[in-house]
């Protein structure tokens, strides 16, 4: 399965869970795809709907996608920049993460922004109480070396056709203005941050929150998807059952790797849940019962999910095109 995967990593990127969610929309009709916590895109990217609108509170996602768009930004230009900044951090044997840090913080640069995501401890997006990034360098000065360049350098070409190819509207706002904008023929895939997981300045979730969320999503009338976690070996997420408990329940199970140690492999039930029936689905009252009577809480065979061979063929196909000689 080609997954496209974006250059600006993040916690909680959705990249494992594509397949599946691809899987359950690729039936349903709608004119319009929304996110209104659109993270790194990833989901968006590959879904690849005609028509979107992708919103997210952190500024700085929003920006690099507007400058892909817009084409500030290319692949040629990401190359030069990693290949300059690269060395400079080899030859301050890793100080220059820190400049570029101060940097970012003072001028909000998109590549900045790229480089730290690329170059700081375990890939995480963190911001301070005033909304500065605030993560330490993952202390490898050759962190920059060709073989990763080349790749961040495709990851950036890549998602900027699809954006080139596709409509794609990004919005720096609030999930409560990108609420008020839903109409009925939306279908809005919905993954905000887990409530309580941790708190940020751009990133940080309550229970009143998660129901204006709901509340928001019902009075649109639109179709709606949201991803969660159902449960894991201690605990089970009982938001599903109060909040949510109108909604139909598709679950997939995931191993996270904590440490990158096999021994520390951690279970969790994702789950997606929505106010229509999807493909492998059950209801939220089936669900209920099955964790009473610690029955499976799988909704579906563990496989392999396939994205539509067609949409990789149509990235191919344009990249053709565009070599084509003008007549
Ligand atoms: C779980 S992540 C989304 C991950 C995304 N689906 C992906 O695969 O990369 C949640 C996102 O919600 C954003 N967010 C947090 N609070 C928000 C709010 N009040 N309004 C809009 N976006 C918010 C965060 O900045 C973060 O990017």
């Amino acid at each position: 399965m080609k997954i496209f995967v974006p250059p600006i990593k993040s916690q909680g990127i959705k990249t494992k869970l594509v397949g599946w969610i691809s899987s359950n929309v690729e039936v349903l009709e709608y004119d319009r795809w929304v996110e209104p916590f659109m993270g790194t895109g990833v989901v968006a990217f590959n879904i690849r709907p005609k028509s979107s609108l992708l919103c997210d509170s952190n500024p700085h996602l929003i920006r690099f996608y507007n400058s892909l768009k817009n084409k500030e930004i290319s692949g040629r230009i990401v190359r030069k920049y990693l290949t300059e900044e690269g060395q400079k951090l080899i030859d301050s044997n890793g100080q220059h993460y820190y400049y570029i840090r101060d940097r970012f913080n003072s001028e909000g640069n998109p590549l900045d922004f790229l480089f730290l995501s690329r170059s700081c401890f375990n890939g995480m997006m963190r911001f301070n109480k005033k909304g500065g990034f605030n993560v330490p360098f993952c202390k490898k000065p050759n962190r920059f070396a060709q073989a990763l360049i080349t790749k961040i350098t495709n990851q950036v070409k890549n998602i900027s056709q699809i954006i080139e190819i596709g409509n794609y509207t990004f919005k720096h706002q609030d999930f409560k203005e990108t609420l008020k904008e839903l109409k009925p023929n939306d279908l809005v895939y919905s993954d905000p941050p887990y409530i309580g997981r941790h708190v940020d300045y751009f990133d940080s979730w309550s229970e009143e929150e998660e129901i204006i969320l709901k509340e928001g999503l019902l009075k649109s009338n639109a179709k709606f998807i949201l991803s969660t976690w159902l449960s894991n070996k201690y605990r089970t997420n009982n938001y599903v059952f109060s909040v949510w408990k109108d909604c139909f329940v598709s679950t997939k199970k995931h191993f996270y790797h904590i440490g990158g140690r096999e021994l520390n492999r951690n279970a969790v039930y994702e789950a997606l849940l929505s106010n229509i029936e999807l493909k492998d689905s059950i209801s939220n009252a089936e669900m209920k019962s099955r964790i009473m009577l610690n029955a499976s809480q799988l909704t579906t065979d563990e496989k392999e999910y396939m994205i539509p061979a067609q949409l990789a063929l149509a990235l191919e196909e344009q990249k053709r095109l565009k070599k084509k000689p003008h007549c």
